[in-house]
């Protein structure tokens, strides 16, 4: 049996895509299991570049089963497009397998997603507005539609003609214009019909693939303190991206997964709204900011910069059961002339070193820090552990002794050959 888990152990854009590319070239299996094209996964080989939304980041080997699970809110148009665009770019051999029970996002989403952040104004959470927070509420209020439904232009016209009353109440308290069923019908039965062929049960082939002791892969999306359960609620998406909400949104038994490797920049990012208790403004976070490309995936928003947080890194390991981590973007790091470490917060003159539950304290929390001497070489052609300057090393082990967690792999640049293994995990 041969499973691993790739989560994002801090506020999502830690380098999942690279990593499970990375990993995939030694795969059968990748799955994804939760969220939607919320993820922008940026996966860079042989010059060229591509940024995942919804699909698996096993699409470009034309062996490997790449598995949308039931714990995804998937959107039909967005997905399409998303094939359509990899198979312009020539990404046209490959195996894709879509749950039956994965849920969908239709229009009403997206709009009721925007229109919910203008009401919050200051309060707003900062999502994607791809609809993902007003999908999964729907899944959870018993009126959501499913890839099953969809497929099924008989059983799709019920399930739209009930949730659509519904919605369209929803839309008008928000002050937009209802949706025509027809419309939404007609386009979306189209989608239904072409997305058929990768429908399947997917936890069945699942288990069938593990049993036969595939390699199998599961790429998370966001991170766990974006976690609908464990994050800074409520600037959290909707779903859980921990390793314990695996066996549920794949439909698999828990016990077949060990391992958990934790992504985890050599620094911290945040994109929207919500408390960042590491976070820096000013002449390092933009040298950070420009060196790292920390631009959004998917909206192309700024990302927010801070210091590596081992109270919330360590936080992760716990409520994910991580037991390895890879040091992603540490070339970024080069030239600064000190690096810094949060170990602990002080809370109202307390020194604190689990996560806080609440807004008010994550926002009174001042980080405390271990300081290191920088490095000044560029490390982005390094090949192993011993290459690297002495002042880069000391901070990978300061990293394991401060998150209790071995570094597995590191990595110095966007390319899948940037990568450098410590240990063998997978
Ligand atoms: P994901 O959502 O976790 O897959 O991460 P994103 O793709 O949204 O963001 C990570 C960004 O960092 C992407 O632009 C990657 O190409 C880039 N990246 C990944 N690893 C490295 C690295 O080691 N060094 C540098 N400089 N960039 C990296
Ligand atoms: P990947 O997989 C970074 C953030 C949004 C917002 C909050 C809620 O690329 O790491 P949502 O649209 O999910 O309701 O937004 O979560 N967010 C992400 N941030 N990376 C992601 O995915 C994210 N997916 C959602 O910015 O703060
Ligand atoms: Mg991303």
């Amino acid at each position: 049996m041969s499973t691993l888990v790739v989560v994002g152990s801090q506020w999502g854009d830690e380098g999942k895509g690279k990593i499970t590319d990375y990993l995939a070239q030694n795969a059968d299996v990748v799955v994804r299991s939760q969220g939607g094209n919320n993820a922008g996964h940026t996966i860079s080989f042989g010059g060229e570049k591509f940024a995942l939304r919804s699909i698996p980041s096993g699409i470009f080997s034309p062996h490997i089963k790449n598995v949308m699970a039931n714990g995804m809110v998937i959107d039909p148009k967005q997905m399409l497009e998303e094939l359509e665009g990899l198979e312009a770019r020539g990404i046209k051999d490959y195996q894709l397998f879509i749950s039956n029970r994965a849920h969908i996002v239709l229009p009403y989403h997206r709009l009721l997603d925007g229109a919910f952040e203008q009401f919050k104004g200051d309060k707003k959470i900062g999502t994607t507005k791809r609809g993902i927070g007003p999908a999964y509420a729907d899944k959870a209020n018993r009126i959501g539609i499913r890839i099953a439904d969809l497929i099924d232009p008989e059983l799709f016209k019920i399930a739209l003609s009930d949730t659509l009353k519904i919605k369209n109440m929803e839309l008008k308290m928000v002050g937009e214009e209802p949706l025509d069923f027809n419309s939404i019908y007609n386009e979306y039965k189209e989608y239904g019909q072409r997305i058929k062929k990768y429908v399947c049960d997917t936890s069945e082939l699942l288990e069938s693939e593990i049993e036969k002791g595939s390699k199998v892969l599961f790429e998370g999306a966001q991170g766990v303190m974006l976690c609908i359960d464990h994050g800074t609620y409520p600037y959290v998406t909707s779903s859980s991206p921990t390793a314990a909400s695996v066996p549920l949104n794949a439909g698999i038994a828990p016990r077949y997964i060990n391992n958990v490797l934790g992504i985890c920049k050599a620094y911290t990012t945040r994109v929207g709204e919500g408390p960042f208790p590491t976070e820096i403004e000013g002449d390092l976070a933009n040298y950070i900011r420009e060196r790292g490309h920390e631009y959004g995936t998917v909206t192309k928003r700024p990302r927010r910069v801070g210091y590596l947080d081992a109270v919330a890194l360590n936080y992760a390991r716990r409520v994910s059961g991580i037991n390895y981590l890879s040091l992603m973007l540490f070339d970024v790091l080069s030239g600064l002339e000190e690096l810094k470490i949060c170990y602990a917060y002080e809370i109202d003159g307390k020194v604190v070193k689990t996560m806080p539950a609440t807004l008010k304290e994550l926002e009174n929390a001042k980080p405390m820090y271990v300081t290191l001497p920088g490095f000044k070489e560029d490390i982005t052609n390094v090949k192993s552990f011993d290459e690297l300057p002495e002042n880069a090393k000391l901070y990978i082990k300061k990293v394991e002794e401060l998150t209790n967690t071995k570094v597995a792999m590191f990595s110095v640049g966007p390319d899948r050959l940037q990568t450098i293994k410590l240990i063998e995990i997978f």
